[in-house]
């Protein structure tokens, strides 16, 4: 298959997030593509846009929350992005929850939650980004197996483009789908 050049810019793939914050007393929630894991230590990335309403409560209390809505919440994740808390009260559109190692809301019905202490803020362009370290985790019981959230009963959205997408197949096992080929034969191949 012939190669094309195309624009610079991040097309994704990325996993739709709710960044929570405190602003003057109030929850407040945003829609982030920005976010991530920024290596095995319990450290995630949010890159926040500096006029944001959540980033003023970020800078105010040097906590965060990071929620991963179902792909069924779509509505209410889109919305998020939409409207800035700056101008529409956001507090009411979902039930907060805390947990006492910091000042950030945590989202009932998202079934994943992290709450993050700031520990180091980046500048780039007209953004902040924020590394926080993982001070409280949640799941929803029934999202979890063996212990950890599940994917596929988490069912995040993935974004690409300008487009939703959910989860619909486990393909594979993390260390375990590259030693499918027989010794000595060589690396995997995967099936074009
Ligand atoms: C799908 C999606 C992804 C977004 N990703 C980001 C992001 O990574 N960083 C960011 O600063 N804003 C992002 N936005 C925009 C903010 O969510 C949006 O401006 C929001 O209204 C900010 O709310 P606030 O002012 O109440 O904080 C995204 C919006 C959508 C819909």
């Amino acid at each position: 298959m012939a190669k094309k050049k195309i624009a610079n810019i991040p097309f994704g793939p990325y996993i739709a997030v709710l960044a929570g914050a405190t602003v003057a007393g109030k929850p407040n929630y945003a829609t982030l593509g920005a976010y991530g894991v920024v290596s095995q230590q319990p450290v995630l990335y949010i890159s926040l846009k500096n006029t944001h309403h959540t980033t003023a409560g970020v800078i105010e209390n040097g906590f965060f929350s990071v929620n991963i809505p179902a792909a069924a919440a779509i509505a209410k994740t889109d919305y998020c992005g939409i409207v800035s808390g700056r101008e529409t009260d956001k507090s009411g559109l979902f039930e907060a929850f805390y947990d006492e190692a910091g000042n950030a809301p945590l989202i009932k019905e998202c079934p994943v939650n992290y709450l993050c202490k700031v520990i180091r803020t980046i500048p780039i362009f007209d953004f902040t980004m924020f590394l926080g370290e993982i001070v409280a985790a949640y799941a929803d019981e029934d999202c979890l197996d063996g212990g950890q959230p599940d994917a596929l009963k988490v069912s995040p959205t993935v974004m690409m483009a300008a487009g939703y997408f959910d989860l619909k197949d486990r393909i594979g096992s993390v260390f375990k789908a590259g030693r499918g080929a027989d010794a000595g034969s060589g690396p995997p191949q995967d099936n074009p």
